[in-house]
């Protein structure tokens, strides 16, 4: 027999979470042992496992895929995913210590993790372990490391590079795709871009 108390907490659970039961039920005793095996029993599955795309499939970059030099002798980057849907793309920096990137402005937040080192971003330093999250259309002075660096970027979209008489360079997920596909075939990737936070 389906019960009342089973019923109301399916249907509470499709439409407020999975706390079935509610703390008064727990209170008063109502709620026993056959009750919520009941609800395991019959509670459906909320959608199809099987995804309609097939095709679906991690992409992994290993640790030893090789830097892309974008500044000889100063800065290297790691391209681990361009969205070509979502424009958003993700990329390893590692900048050798007195390396400067430009000023530029975000045309999308961005997420950043110093992975080691020390970065000078505006009047701040972001140390080994810290996050620093940017949003759309901040702008940026001149970015550097203070030391030997390494860290994740996570980026929703365009950044664009200035200078005193305006925009000089726009970088997004093509621009890095490109790269990473000039890289693989051997081609100078060198960027006369700065990237980055
Ligand atoms: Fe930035």
């Amino acid at each position: 027999m389906f019960s009342a108390l089973i019923s109301n907490a399916l249907m509470n659970t499709r439409s407020n979470g999975p706390d079935i039961f509610t703390y008064q039920q727990r209170q008063k005793g109502v709620v026993l042992p056959q009750d919520i095996q009941l609800y395991r029993e019959n509670l459906m599955p909320l959608q199809e496992i099987n995804p309609i795309n097939d095709q679906l499939a991690d992409i992994i970059v290993r640790a030893d895929e090789p830097w892309i030099e974008t500044e000889p002798g100063k800065a290297w980057v790691k391209v681990l995913w361009t969205g070509a849907e979502t424009g958003r793309w993700v990329v390893l920096f590692r900048w050798n210590k007195g390396y400067v990137a430009a000023p530029h402005k975000h045309l999308s937040d961005a997420h950043t993790y110093i992975l080691k080192g020390k970065l000078k971003v505006r009047d701040g330093v972001l140390n080994t372990g810290d996050y620093d999250y940017e949003p759309n259309g901040v702008l940026h002075g001149k970015t550097e490391a203070l030391e030997d660096t390494e860290y994740l970027f996570i980026c929703e979209g365009p950044i664009v590079f200035f200078d005193k008489d305006g925009l000089t360079n726009y970088l997004s997920w093509e621009e890095w795709a490109r790269m990473k596909e000039a890289a693989k075939a051997g081609q100078d990737t060198a960027l006369n871009v700065s990237a980055g936070s």
